[in-house]
């Protein structure tokens, strides 16, 4: 029999507990930055060094994280169901874990990109520095989507949340769009399940039941409950 469809909607709070700054909490990543200044196309055009300054670190502060037992366990559940991780964060720590099957609505810090041309997409371990050329000769940016610009995943995430079985949402805030509307998307029959130190405010009529803890143990409590309904 195919496994039921589960699909997590994941941000910044899923991976706080490897030491990674969410950027809304009270010592979040736009307590220190203005988004202006370095996450906009305008802050690209305008100081691309300070942009590439604030996500070599990013990428620096990544490579040195590791998975904690939320991503963990959310990777165990592909045991049971047929999951999708859905997540607006740039870190790889969901694959690390051992999900097979992650969409990053926001881009990948491991990734870089042709500031140009938007199909030329490399691996990227170490900084990206001025003067480093794509193969049209065009310089390489972060393969992250910046505020002001679109989302194309989005398109492929929409349906993937109408046909779920299982809906669970970890560690967002549901301030960002696209991003945040996914959770319209999802059946009003089936159960749903968010997961956040603290809950934010979704309407009664999702039907959502909340786990208030932070990541690690809410995806316990999690498994705990969905054992036995695949
Ligand atoms: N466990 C669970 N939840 C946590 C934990 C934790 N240990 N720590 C923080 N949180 C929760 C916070 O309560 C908050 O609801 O994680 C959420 C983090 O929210 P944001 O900082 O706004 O991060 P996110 O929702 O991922 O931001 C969306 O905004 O800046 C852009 O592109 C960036 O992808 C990002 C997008």
């Amino acid at each position: 029999m195919s496994k039921k469809k589960l699909v997590v909607l994941t941000g910044a709070g899923v991976s706080a507990e490897s030491g990674l700054k969410t950027f809304r909490d009270s010592d979040g990543l736009w307590e220190g930055y203005n988004i202006e200044d370095v996450a906009t196309p305008r802050a690209w055009r305008r100081n691309p060094q300070l942009v590439l300054d604030f996500y070599n670190l990013r990428r620096k502060n990544v490579l040195e994280a590791q998975p904690n037992a939320a991503h963990i366990g959310l990777a165990e559940l592909e045991k049971s169901f047929d999951v999708t991780i859905i997540t607006q964060n740039i870190d790889d720590l969901h694959e690390r874990a051992g999900s097979t099957n992650v969409l990053h609505l926001h881009g990948e810090i491991l990734k870089m990109r042709s500031e140009k041309d938007h199909g030329l997409v490399y691996e990227i371990k170490g900084d990206i520095k001025l003067g480093d050329m794509a193969e049209d000769g065009q310089q390489l940016r972060p393969h992250i989507v910046w505020f002001e610009e679109p989302v194309p995943r989005i398109e492929e995430a929409i349906p993937i949340v109408r046909n779920a079985d299982y809906f669970v949402v970890v560690g967002t805030s549901l301030v960002v769009y696209p991003a945040a509307g996914l959770v319209n998307y999802a059946p009003w029959n089936i159960p749903k399940y968010i997961i956040d130190k603290r809950i934010p405010y979704t309407s009664e009529l999702m039907n959502i039941k909340a786990i208030e803890k932070p990541a690690s143990e809410g995806v316990r409590e999690l498994v705990a409950l969905l054992d036995g309904n695949s």
